[in-house]
Protein backbone atom coordinates (compact mmCIF):
# COMPACT_ATOMS: atom_id res chain seq x y z
CA UNK A 1 0.00 0.00 0.00
CA UNK A 2 1.31 3.19 -0.92
CA UNK A 3 2.18 5.16 2.35
CA UNK A 4 1.00 8.48 1.59
CA UNK A 5 -2.67 7.35 1.03
CA UNK A 6 -2.52 7.39 4.36
CA UNK A 7 -1.33 10.93 5.51
CA UNK A 8 -3.57 13.17 6.93
CA UNK A 9 -5.10 16.12 4.39
CA UNK A 10 -5.46 19.92 4.97
CA UNK A 11 -7.84 22.05 2.85
CA UNK A 12 -6.84 25.74 3.00
CA UNK A 13 -8.85 28.39 0.98
CA UNK A 14 -8.38 31.90 0.79
CA UNK A 15 -11.10 34.17 -0.46
CA UNK A 16 -11.16 34.96 -4.13
CA UNK A 17 -10.44 38.42 -4.73
CA UNK A 18 -11.93 40.98 -7.02
CA UNK A 19 -10.02 42.46 -9.03
CA UNK A 20 -11.50 45.51 -9.47
CA UNK A 21 -8.96 47.31 -8.17
CA UNK A 22 -5.37 46.37 -7.17
CA UNK A 23 -4.50 44.30 -4.37
CA UNK A 24 -3.33 46.34 -1.49
CA UNK A 25 -1.58 45.02 1.78
CA UNK A 26 -5.10 44.32 3.54
CA UNK A 27 -5.23 40.95 0.89
CA UNK A 28 -1.33 40.29 1.30
CA UNK A 29 -2.26 40.20 4.88
CA UNK A 30 -4.59 37.29 4.59
CA UNK A 31 -2.84 35.72 2.09
CA UNK A 32 0.17 35.37 3.93
CA UNK A 33 -1.62 34.15 6.98
CA UNK A 34 -2.89 31.53 4.74
CA UNK A 35 -0.08 30.60 2.94
CA UNK A 36 2.34 30.19 6.91
CA UNK A 37 -0.66 27.68 7.85
CA UNK A 38 -0.12 25.84 4.77
CA UNK A 39 3.11 25.72 5.08
CA UNK A 40 2.94 24.27 8.79
CA UNK A 41 1.00 21.81 7.64
CA UNK A 42 3.01 20.58 4.96
CA UNK A 43 6.29 20.99 7.59
CA UNK A 44 4.37 18.35 10.18
CA UNK A 45 3.43 16.37 7.31
CA UNK A 46 0.14 17.00 6.36
CA UNK A 47 -0.92 16.22 2.49
CA UNK A 48 -2.06 20.07 2.20
CA UNK A 49 -4.15 21.64 -0.77
CA UNK A 50 -3.98 25.25 -0.59
CA UNK A 51 -6.59 27.21 -2.61
CA UNK A 52 -6.56 31.09 -3.79
CA UNK A 53 -7.94 32.64 -7.15
CA UNK A 54 -9.92 35.47 -8.08
CA UNK A 55 -13.67 36.56 -8.35
CA UNK A 56 -14.16 37.83 -11.75
CA UNK A 57 -17.62 38.03 -12.25
CA UNK A 58 -20.06 40.69 -11.31
CA UNK A 59 -21.54 44.02 -11.95
CA UNK A 60 -18.90 45.84 -10.67
CA UNK A 61 -16.02 44.50 -13.02
CA UNK A 62 -18.39 44.90 -15.90
CA UNK A 63 -19.36 49.05 -15.05
CA UNK A 64 -15.23 49.06 -14.12
CA UNK A 65 -14.44 47.53 -17.72
CA UNK A 66 -16.66 49.71 -19.72
CA UNK A 67 -14.68 52.78 -18.09
CA UNK A 68 -11.69 52.00 -18.71
CA UNK A 69 -12.96 50.46 -22.79
CA UNK A 70 -11.73 47.37 -22.57
CA UNK A 71 -14.28 44.01 -22.51
CA UNK A 72 -14.45 42.32 -18.85
CA UNK A 73 -12.14 39.74 -19.62
CA UNK A 74 -9.38 41.90 -20.86
CA UNK A 75 -9.58 43.68 -17.67
CA UNK A 76 -9.64 41.00 -15.62
CA UNK A 77 -6.93 39.42 -17.43
CA UNK A 78 -4.86 42.53 -17.02
CA UNK A 79 -5.34 42.60 -13.10
CA UNK A 80 -5.83 38.86 -12.40
CA UNK A 81 -1.90 38.89 -13.85
CA UNK A 82 -0.98 41.04 -11.10
CA UNK A 83 -2.19 39.48 -8.40
CA UNK A 84 -0.51 36.19 -9.63
CA UNK A 85 2.57 38.13 -10.07
CA UNK A 86 2.06 39.52 -6.63
CA UNK A 87 1.68 36.01 -5.07
CA UNK A 88 5.29 34.86 -6.69
CA UNK A 89 6.71 37.82 -5.35
CA UNK A 90 5.57 37.19 -2.03
CA UNK A 91 6.17 33.34 -2.18
CA UNK A 92 2.90 32.11 -1.83
CA UNK A 93 2.48 28.10 -2.15
CA UNK A 94 -0.89 28.03 -3.48
CA UNK A 95 -1.44 24.77 -5.22
CA UNK A 96 -3.85 26.12 -7.64
CA UNK A 97 -5.43 29.58 -8.41
CA UNK A 98 -8.73 29.12 -9.35
CA UNK A 99 -10.27 32.11 -11.82
CA UNK A 100 -14.08 32.18 -11.72
CA UNK A 101 -13.93 32.64 -15.77
CA UNK A 102 -12.57 29.32 -16.64
CA UNK A 103 -14.71 26.59 -18.10
CA UNK A 104 -13.71 24.10 -15.07
CA UNK A 105 -15.40 26.61 -12.87
CA UNK A 106 -18.17 27.79 -14.93
CA UNK A 107 -19.00 23.83 -15.30
CA UNK A 108 -19.21 23.19 -11.80
CA UNK A 109 -21.14 26.16 -10.85
CA UNK A 110 -23.89 25.38 -13.40
CA UNK A 111 -24.38 22.13 -11.95
CA UNK A 112 -24.44 23.34 -8.13
CA UNK A 113 -27.46 25.02 -9.87
CA UNK A 114 -28.66 22.45 -11.39
CA UNK A 115 -28.49 20.16 -8.87
CA UNK A 116 -30.23 22.72 -6.16
CA UNK A 117 -33.14 23.25 -8.75
CA UNK A 118 -33.81 19.77 -9.53
CA UNK A 119 -34.56 19.19 -5.38
CA UNK A 120 -36.95 22.12 -5.54
CA UNK A 121 -34.43 24.54 -3.73
CA UNK A 122 -34.41 26.99 -6.53
CA UNK A 123 -37.76 28.93 -7.90
CA UNK A 124 -38.35 31.91 -9.75
CA UNK A 125 -39.61 34.43 -8.53
CA UNK A 126 -39.55 38.50 -7.87
CA UNK A 127 -37.12 40.21 -6.45
CA UNK A 128 -37.85 43.75 -5.10
CA UNK A 129 -34.53 44.72 -3.01
CA UNK A 130 -31.95 46.89 -2.08
CA UNK A 131 -28.56 45.95 -3.95
CA UNK A 132 -24.93 47.55 -3.02
CA UNK A 133 -22.68 47.07 -6.14
CA UNK A 134 -19.19 47.60 -4.52
CA UNK A 135 -20.05 44.95 -1.98
CA UNK A 136 -22.02 42.78 -4.59
CA UNK A 137 -24.91 42.17 -1.89
CA UNK A 138 -28.52 42.51 -1.26
CA UNK A 139 -30.00 43.39 2.01
CA UNK A 140 -33.32 43.72 3.42
CA UNK A 141 -34.77 47.26 5.06
CA UNK A 142 -34.01 46.25 8.30
CA UNK A 143 -29.95 45.87 7.68
CA UNK A 144 -29.40 49.03 6.44
CA UNK A 145 -27.30 51.25 8.25
CA UNK A 146 -28.51 53.93 10.46
CA UNK A 147 -28.22 56.73 7.37
CA UNK A 148 -29.71 53.55 5.00
CA UNK A 149 -27.19 53.10 3.74
CA UNK A 150 -25.18 49.03 2.93
CA UNK A 151 -24.44 48.18 7.02
CA UNK A 152 -20.71 46.88 5.43
CA UNK A 153 -19.50 50.13 3.63
CA UNK A 154 -21.56 52.47 4.25
CA UNK A 155 -22.35 53.90 1.09
CA UNK A 156 -25.51 54.01 -0.84
CA UNK A 157 -28.05 50.98 -2.20
CA UNK A 158 -30.08 50.86 -4.69
CA UNK A 159 -33.77 50.01 -4.93
CA UNK A 160 -34.12 46.71 -7.92
CA UNK A 161 -37.15 45.47 -8.49
CA UNK A 162 -36.54 41.62 -11.31
CA UNK A 163 -37.56 38.58 -12.08
CA UNK A 164 -35.34 36.50 -10.27
CA UNK A 165 -34.06 32.64 -8.89
CA UNK A 166 -34.70 32.07 -5.63
CA UNK A 167 -32.68 29.94 -3.72
CA UNK A 168 -34.44 28.66 -0.25
CA UNK A 169 -32.22 29.04 2.22
CA UNK A 170 -35.21 29.57 4.76
CA UNK A 171 -35.24 25.83 4.55
CA UNK A 172 -32.01 25.04 6.01
CA UNK A 173 -31.42 27.85 8.31
CA UNK A 174 -31.96 25.60 11.60
CA UNK A 175 -30.10 23.32 10.68
CA UNK A 176 -26.92 25.12 9.84
CA UNK A 177 -27.48 27.03 13.51
CA UNK A 178 -27.45 23.61 14.62
CA UNK A 179 -24.22 22.91 13.42
CA UNK A 180 -22.58 26.28 14.41
CA UNK A 181 -23.90 25.55 17.58
CA UNK A 182 -22.91 22.07 17.49
CA UNK A 183 -19.83 22.63 16.38
CA UNK A 184 -17.96 25.48 18.63
CA UNK A 185 -14.24 24.95 16.29
CA UNK A 186 -16.38 25.71 13.21
CA UNK A 187 -17.10 29.61 12.92
CA UNK A 188 -14.08 31.36 15.32
CA UNK A 189 -13.32 33.44 16.51
CA UNK A 190 -15.83 33.24 19.24
CA UNK A 191 -16.89 36.70 18.53
CA UNK A 192 -17.65 36.08 14.96
CA UNK A 193 -19.48 32.39 15.96
CA UNK A 194 -21.98 34.81 17.96
CA UNK A 195 -22.67 37.43 15.62
CA UNK A 196 -23.41 34.77 12.95
CA UNK A 197 -25.91 32.87 15.52
CA UNK A 198 -27.59 35.53 16.50
CA UNK A 199 -27.73 36.12 12.57
CA UNK A 200 -29.73 33.16 11.69
CA UNK A 201 -31.96 33.25 15.13
CA UNK A 202 -33.56 36.69 13.43
CA UNK A 203 -34.80 34.51 10.25
CA UNK A 204 -32.73 33.74 7.42
CA UNK A 205 -34.97 34.74 4.15
CA UNK A 206 -34.33 33.43 0.61
CA UNK A 207 -31.47 34.12 -1.22
CA UNK A 208 -32.02 36.25 -4.56
CA UNK A 209 -29.16 34.22 -6.52
CA UNK A 210 -30.15 35.71 -10.24
CA UNK A 211 -29.85 38.68 -12.16
CA UNK A 212 -30.59 40.30 -15.41
CA UNK A 213 -29.64 43.95 -15.10
CA UNK A 214 -26.18 42.82 -16.53
CA UNK A 215 -24.72 39.95 -18.49
CA UNK A 216 -20.84 39.63 -16.81
CA UNK A 217 -21.65 36.84 -15.23
CA UNK A 218 -21.98 32.82 -15.54
CA UNK A 219 -26.09 32.41 -17.37
CA UNK A 220 -28.24 30.25 -15.69
CA UNK A 221 -28.21 26.97 -17.03
CA UNK A 222 -32.33 26.72 -17.29
CA UNK A 223 -32.78 30.64 -18.21
CA UNK A 224 -29.67 32.56 -20.14
CA UNK A 225 -31.28 36.05 -19.88
CA UNK A 226 -30.25 35.36 -16.18
CA UNK A 227 -26.74 35.38 -14.55
CA UNK A 228 -25.74 33.48 -11.49
CA UNK A 229 -25.18 35.81 -8.29
CA UNK A 230 -21.69 36.26 -7.76
CA UNK A 231 -21.29 35.29 -4.26
CA UNK A 232 -23.59 31.63 -5.79
CA UNK A 233 -20.60 32.02 -7.91
CA UNK A 234 -17.99 32.82 -6.23
CA UNK A 235 -18.55 30.13 -3.06
CA UNK A 236 -18.65 27.61 -5.69
CA UNK A 237 -14.64 27.68 -6.47
CA UNK A 238 -14.18 26.04 -3.25
CA UNK A 239 -15.15 23.23 -4.89
CA UNK A 240 -13.64 23.06 -8.67
CA UNK A 241 -10.01 22.68 -8.06
CA UNK A 242 -10.41 19.72 -5.55
CA UNK A 243 -11.92 17.41 -8.20
CA UNK A 244 -16.06 17.98 -7.49
CA UNK A 245 -17.12 16.33 -10.59
CA UNK A 246 -13.91 14.97 -12.22
CA UNK A 247 -12.22 13.07 -9.35
CA UNK A 248 -14.18 11.78 -6.61
CA UNK A 249 -10.59 10.28 -5.18
CA UNK A 250 -9.29 13.37 -4.55
CA UNK A 251 -12.40 14.87 -3.82
CA UNK A 252 -12.95 12.83 -1.04
CA UNK A 253 -9.48 13.18 0.39
CA UNK A 254 -9.78 17.07 0.28
CA UNK A 255 -13.86 17.27 0.95
CA UNK A 256 -15.01 19.28 3.12
CA UNK A 257 -12.14 21.67 3.14
CA UNK A 258 -10.45 21.91 6.81
CA UNK A 259 -10.23 25.87 6.85
CA UNK A 260 -11.75 28.69 5.10
CA UNK A 261 -9.88 31.98 5.85
CA UNK A 262 -11.87 35.23 5.49
CA UNK A 263 -11.52 38.44 6.20
CA UNK A 264 -14.50 39.02 9.33
CA UNK A 265 -17.05 41.22 7.04
CA UNK A 266 -17.60 37.63 4.54
CA UNK A 267 -17.76 35.82 7.46
CA UNK A 268 -21.75 35.84 7.00
CA UNK A 269 -21.28 34.24 3.86
CA UNK A 270 -18.62 31.67 4.33
CA UNK A 271 -20.69 30.31 7.73
CA UNK A 272 -24.57 30.38 6.59
CA UNK A 273 -24.73 31.23 2.45
CA UNK A 274 -21.97 28.33 2.13
CA UNK A 275 -23.20 25.77 4.38
CA UNK A 276 -26.97 26.24 2.94
CA UNK A 277 -25.93 25.51 -0.27
CA UNK A 278 -24.16 22.40 0.85
CA UNK A 279 -26.53 21.19 2.51
CA UNK A 280 -28.72 21.53 -0.71
CA UNK A 281 -26.14 19.45 -2.38
CA UNK A 282 -25.75 17.30 -0.01
CA UNK A 283 -22.27 17.47 0.48
CA UNK A 284 -20.30 17.40 4.15
CA UNK A 285 -19.89 21.35 5.93
CA UNK A 286 -16.46 22.68 5.97
CA UNK A 287 -14.62 22.28 9.70
CA UNK A 288 -13.85 25.89 9.88
CA UNK A 289 -14.42 29.47 8.88
CA UNK A 290 -12.12 31.37 10.48
CA UNK A 291 -12.47 35.39 10.16
CA UNK A 292 -9.71 37.12 10.80
CA UNK A 293 -9.12 40.88 11.62
CA UNK A 294 -8.88 44.22 9.21
CA UNK A 295 -5.59 45.65 8.66
CA UNK A 296 -5.73 49.80 9.01
CA UNK A 297 -2.97 51.93 8.25
CA UNK A 298 -1.75 54.37 10.82
CA UNK A 299 -4.67 53.68 12.56
CA UNK A 300 -7.09 54.74 9.73
CA UNK A 301 -9.23 52.26 6.79
CA UNK A 302 -7.29 51.71 3.76
CA UNK A 303 -9.01 54.09 1.03
CA UNK A 304 -8.58 55.31 -2.12
CA UNK A 305 -10.11 58.56 -1.58
CA UNK A 306 -8.13 58.82 1.55
CA UNK A 307 -5.21 58.20 -0.60
CA UNK A 308 -3.66 56.17 1.98
CA UNK A 309 -3.47 52.05 0.05
CA UNK A 310 -0.39 50.77 0.81
CA UNK A 311 0.72 48.92 -2.30
CA UNK A 312 2.42 45.79 -1.27
CA UNK A 313 4.44 45.64 -4.46
CA UNK A 314 5.99 48.66 -3.41
CA UNK A 315 6.90 47.87 0.16
CA UNK A 316 8.67 44.28 -1.51
CA UNK A 317 10.65 46.85 -3.58
CA UNK A 318 12.27 48.62 -0.44
CA UNK A 319 12.28 46.42 2.85
CA UNK A 320 11.63 42.30 0.71
CA UNK A 321 8.98 39.66 1.24
CA UNK A 322 9.84 38.37 3.85
CA UNK A 323 10.72 41.46 6.44
CA UNK A 324 6.64 42.30 5.23
CA UNK A 325 5.21 38.78 5.63
CA UNK A 326 7.13 38.50 9.36
CA UNK A 327 5.59 41.99 9.63
CA UNK A 328 2.39 41.02 9.27
CA UNK A 329 2.24 37.72 10.91
CA UNK A 330 4.14 39.04 14.15
CA UNK A 331 2.19 41.81 14.80
CA UNK A 332 -1.24 41.18 14.57
CA UNK A 333 -2.76 38.40 16.39
CA UNK A 334 -4.90 36.20 14.29
CA UNK A 335 -8.78 37.70 14.58
CA UNK A 336 -8.20 41.14 15.73
CA UNK A 337 -7.86 44.26 13.73
CA UNK A 338 -4.38 45.24 13.30
CA UNK A 339 -2.40 48.42 12.26
CA UNK A 340 0.29 49.01 9.55
CA UNK A 341 2.58 51.75 9.94
CA UNK A 342 6.38 52.11 8.24
CA UNK A 343 7.47 53.10 11.47
CA UNK A 344 6.74 50.19 13.23
CA UNK A 345 7.74 47.59 10.50
CA UNK A 346 11.04 49.44 10.37
CA UNK A 347 11.45 49.02 13.85
CA UNK A 348 10.47 45.20 13.22
CA UNK A 349 13.42 44.44 10.99
CA UNK A 350 16.54 46.19 12.80
CA UNK A 351 15.16 44.44 16.33
CA UNK A 352 14.20 41.02 15.62
CA UNK A 353 15.82 40.40 11.87
CA UNK A 354 18.89 42.52 12.10
CA UNK A 355 19.61 42.17 15.35
CA UNK A 356 17.99 38.98 16.79
CA UNK A 357 18.05 36.66 13.82
CA UNK A 358 20.87 38.23 12.01
CA UNK A 359 23.55 38.69 14.76
CA UNK A 360 22.73 34.85 16.35
CA UNK A 361 23.41 33.80 12.81
CA UNK A 362 26.38 36.31 12.25
CA UNK A 363 28.16 35.40 15.39
CA UNK A 364 27.97 31.66 14.94
CA UNK A 365 29.19 31.65 11.72
CA UNK A 366 31.99 33.72 12.13
CA UNK A 367 32.76 32.21 14.82
CA UNK A 368 32.65 28.54 13.48
CA UNK A 369 34.83 30.43 11.12
CA UNK A 370 37.79 31.67 13.09
CA UNK A 371 38.00 29.39 15.45
CA UNK A 372 37.31 25.98 13.49
CA UNK A 373 37.94 26.79 10.29
CA UNK A 374 34.62 26.69 9.47
CA UNK A 375 34.16 23.05 10.60
CA UNK A 376 31.09 22.37 13.14
CA UNK A 377 32.72 20.40 15.70
CA UNK A 378 30.63 17.70 17.32
CA UNK A 379 29.04 18.63 20.81
CA UNK A 380 30.82 17.31 23.98
CA UNK A 381 29.41 16.89 27.31
CA UNK A 382 26.37 20.08 27.69
CA UNK A 383 27.20 22.34 30.95
CA UNK A 384 24.25 23.74 32.95
CA UNK A 385 24.05 26.75 30.26
CA UNK A 386 24.40 24.58 27.03
CA UNK A 387 21.89 21.82 28.90
CA UNK A 388 19.17 24.96 29.55
CA UNK A 389 19.67 25.86 25.92
CA UNK A 390 18.80 22.14 25.00
CA UNK A 391 15.82 22.22 26.95
CA UNK A 392 14.83 25.36 25.63
CA UNK A 393 14.72 24.36 21.89
CA UNK A 394 13.25 20.64 22.56
CA UNK A 395 10.26 22.81 24.79
CA UNK A 396 10.26 25.33 22.22
CA UNK A 397 9.28 22.95 19.10
CA UNK A 398 6.61 21.15 21.41
CA UNK A 399 4.91 24.35 21.71
CA UNK A 400 5.17 25.54 18.25
CA UNK A 401 3.37 23.03 16.95
CA UNK A 402 0.78 23.12 19.98
CA UNK A 403 0.53 27.20 19.44
CA UNK A 404 0.20 26.60 15.18
CA UNK A 405 -2.58 23.95 15.63
CA UNK A 406 -4.53 26.38 17.35
CA UNK A 407 -3.12 29.55 14.25
CA UNK A 408 -1.69 31.74 16.93
CA UNK A 409 0.56 32.46 14.57
CA UNK A 410 2.01 35.76 15.94
CA UNK A 411 2.33 33.94 19.60
CA UNK A 412 4.38 31.39 17.60
CA UNK A 413 6.82 33.87 16.65
CA UNK A 414 7.37 35.03 19.49
CA UNK A 415 8.10 31.23 21.22
CA UNK A 416 10.67 31.12 18.45
CA UNK A 417 11.98 34.73 18.59
CA UNK A 418 12.12 33.82 22.84
CA UNK A 419 14.30 30.54 22.15
CA UNK A 420 16.82 32.68 19.63
CA UNK A 421 16.81 35.38 22.35
CA UNK A 422 17.88 32.45 24.68
CA UNK A 423 20.50 30.99 21.69
CA UNK A 424 22.00 34.98 21.78
CA UNK A 425 22.03 34.96 25.56
CA UNK A 426 23.89 31.45 25.72
CA UNK A 427 27.00 32.84 23.42
CA UNK A 428 27.46 36.19 26.54
CA UNK A 429 27.04 33.22 29.21
CA UNK A 430 29.47 30.69 27.78
CA UNK A 431 31.65 33.60 26.36
CA UNK A 432 33.56 31.24 23.65
CA UNK A 433 36.42 33.85 22.76
CA UNK A 434 37.58 33.23 26.13
CA UNK A 435 37.61 29.30 25.73
CA UNK A 436 39.39 29.69 22.59
CA UNK A 437 41.82 31.07 24.67
CA UNK A 438 43.00 27.72 25.88
CA UNK A 439 43.42 24.40 24.71
CA UNK A 440 42.10 23.07 27.82
CA UNK A 441 38.96 24.34 27.04
CA UNK A 442 38.85 22.47 23.60
CA UNK A 443 35.51 20.20 24.50
CA UNK A 444 33.58 23.25 25.82
CA UNK A 445 34.29 25.48 22.28
CA UNK A 446 33.33 22.84 20.43
CA UNK A 447 30.20 22.29 22.51
CA UNK A 448 28.85 25.61 22.25
CA UNK A 449 29.56 25.91 18.83
CA UNK A 450 27.76 22.63 17.84
CA UNK A 451 24.84 23.54 20.15
CA UNK A 452 24.89 27.14 18.10
CA UNK A 453 24.36 25.23 14.93
CA UNK A 454 21.65 23.47 15.80
CA UNK A 455 20.13 26.15 17.53
CA UNK A 456 19.80 27.59 13.90
CA UNK A 457 19.18 24.45 12.18
CA UNK A 458 16.26 24.28 14.40
CA UNK A 459 15.37 27.89 14.20
CA UNK A 460 15.39 28.11 10.08
CA UNK A 461 12.95 25.23 10.20
CA UNK A 462 10.62 26.93 12.79
CA UNK A 463 10.49 30.00 10.84
CA UNK A 464 10.07 28.44 7.42
CA UNK A 465 6.41 28.86 7.35
CA UNK A 466 6.37 32.32 8.16
CA UNK A 467 9.62 33.31 6.00
CA UNK A 468 10.47 30.94 3.12
CA UNK A 469 13.19 33.48 1.55
CA UNK A 470 15.24 33.65 4.76
CA UNK A 471 14.71 30.30 6.09
CA UNK A 472 16.68 28.30 2.90
CA UNK A 473 19.25 31.22 3.24
CA UNK A 474 19.96 30.18 6.69
CA UNK A 475 20.10 26.68 5.80
CA UNK A 476 22.27 26.83 2.95
CA UNK A 477 24.82 29.43 5.10
CA UNK A 478 25.18 26.57 7.65
CA UNK A 479 25.80 24.42 4.83
CA UNK A 480 23.01 22.25 5.39
CA UNK A 481 21.58 22.07 1.61
CA UNK A 482 23.55 18.80 0.97
CA UNK A 483 22.84 17.00 3.82
CA UNK A 484 18.73 17.74 3.28
CA UNK A 485 17.18 20.20 1.03
CA UNK A 486 14.94 22.44 4.00
CA UNK A 487 11.83 21.70 1.57
CA UNK A 488 11.86 18.36 2.45
CA UNK A 489 12.60 18.30 6.07
CA UNK A 490 9.37 17.90 8.14
CA UNK A 491 8.90 18.71 11.97
CA UNK A 492 9.76 15.50 13.40
CA UNK A 493 13.34 16.10 12.81
CA UNK A 494 14.18 18.44 14.95
CA UNK A 495 12.06 17.58 17.78
CA UNK A 496 15.30 15.85 19.59
CA UNK A 497 18.00 17.85 20.03
CA UNK A 498 21.77 17.86 18.33
CA UNK A 499 20.42 16.63 14.14
CA UNK A 500 23.32 19.11 13.37
CA UNK A 501 25.66 16.85 11.49
CA UNK A 502 28.85 16.65 13.03
CA UNK A 503 32.35 17.87 11.43
CA UNK A 504 29.93 19.60 8.18
CA UNK A 505 30.97 22.39 6.40
CA UNK A 506 29.31 25.95 7.24
CA UNK A 507 28.41 27.75 3.51
CA UNK A 508 29.01 31.45 3.38
CA UNK A 509 28.48 33.80 5.61
CA UNK A 510 26.65 37.00 4.49
CA UNK A 511 24.01 39.12 6.18
CA UNK A 512 20.34 38.18 5.85
CA UNK A 513 19.06 41.34 7.38
CA UNK A 514 20.66 44.73 6.62
CA UNK A 515 19.63 47.24 9.74
CA UNK A 516 17.79 49.86 8.24
CA UNK A 517 17.68 53.71 8.96
CA UNK A 518 14.69 54.81 10.67
CA UNK A 519 12.95 58.03 9.41
CA UNK A 520 14.04 59.78 12.55
CA UNK A 521 17.40 58.58 12.34
CA UNK A 522 17.76 59.89 8.61
CA UNK A 523 16.18 63.01 10.04
CA UNK A 524 19.20 63.68 12.54
CA UNK A 525 21.67 62.75 10.12
CA UNK A 526 20.57 65.49 7.80
CA UNK A 527 20.35 67.99 10.38
CA UNK A 528 23.85 66.73 11.91
CA UNK A 529 25.46 66.96 8.12
CA UNK A 530 23.30 70.44 7.75
CA UNK A 531 25.08 71.97 10.86
CA UNK A 532 28.14 70.88 9.99
CA UNK A 533 27.89 72.27 6.56
CA UNK A 534 27.00 75.46 7.97
CA UNK A 535 30.04 75.55 10.85
CA UNK A 536 32.47 74.64 7.98
CA UNK A 537 30.93 78.27 5.89
CA UNK A 538 31.11 80.20 8.78
CA UNK A 539 34.83 79.36 9.24
CA UNK A 540 35.50 80.00 5.51
CA UNK A 541 34.05 83.40 6.12
CA UNK A 542 36.17 84.32 9.32
N1 LIG B 1 -14.64 38.25 -3.81
C1 LIG B 1 -15.02 38.28 -2.46
C2 LIG B 1 -14.68 36.97 -1.78
C3 LIG B 1 -15.33 35.77 -2.36
S1 LIG B 1 -14.84 34.33 -1.55
C4 LIG B 1 -15.83 33.16 -2.15
C5 LIG B 1 -14.30 39.42 -1.75
N2 LIG B 1 -13.24 39.90 -2.36
S2 LIG B 1 -12.39 41.14 -1.83
O1 LIG B 1 -11.32 41.29 -2.78
O2 LIG B 1 -13.20 42.28 -1.62
O3 LIG B 1 -11.83 40.77 -0.45
C6 LIG B 1 -11.11 39.61 -0.26
C7 LIG B 1 -10.58 39.50 1.14
O4 LIG B 1 -9.68 40.57 1.42
C8 LIG B 1 -11.65 39.53 2.20
O5 LIG B 1 -11.49 38.44 3.08
C9 LIG B 1 -11.39 40.81 2.93
O6 LIG B 1 -11.69 40.74 4.29
C10 LIG B 1 -9.91 40.98 2.73
N3 LIG B 1 -9.52 42.34 2.95
C11 LIG B 1 -9.83 43.46 2.21
N4 LIG B 1 -9.34 44.55 2.86
C12 LIG B 1 -8.72 44.17 4.00
C13 LIG B 1 -7.97 44.81 4.98
N5 LIG B 1 -7.79 46.12 4.99
N6 LIG B 1 -7.39 44.04 5.93
C14 LIG B 1 -7.49 42.69 5.92
N7 LIG B 1 -8.19 42.05 5.01
C15 LIG B 1 -8.93 42.78 4.14
O7 LIG B 1 -14.73 39.80 -0.66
Amino acid sequence: MNLSENRKSFYITTPIYYPSAKLHIGHAYCTTIADSIARYKRLAGYDVFFLTGSDEHGQKIQTAAAADGVTPIEYVDRIVAGFQKLWERLSISNDDFIRTTEERHVKVVQEVFRRIYARGDIYLGEYKGLYCTPCESYWTERQLDEDGCCPDCHRPVQEVTEKAYFFRMSRYADRVLKYIEDNPEFVQPVARRNEMINFIRQGLEDLCISRTSFDWGIPVPIDEKHVIYVWFDALSNYLTPVGFLDDQEKFNKFWPADMHLVGKEIVRFHSIIWPCMLLALDLPLPKKVYGHGWLVVDGDKMSKSKGNVVDPNLLIDEFGADAIRYFLLREINLGQDGNFSRDALIKRINSDLANDIGNLLHRTLSMVTKYRAGIVPPAAQQDETGGRLVADGENTVAEYEKSMESYALSDTIKLVWSFIGRANKYIDESQPWVLARDEADRAKLDTVLHNLAESLRVSAVLISPFMPQTAPRIWSQLGLDDVKPLGEVRLEEIRGWGGYPAENHIGIPEPIFPRIETDEEKAAKAEKAAKKQAKQARKKQQ
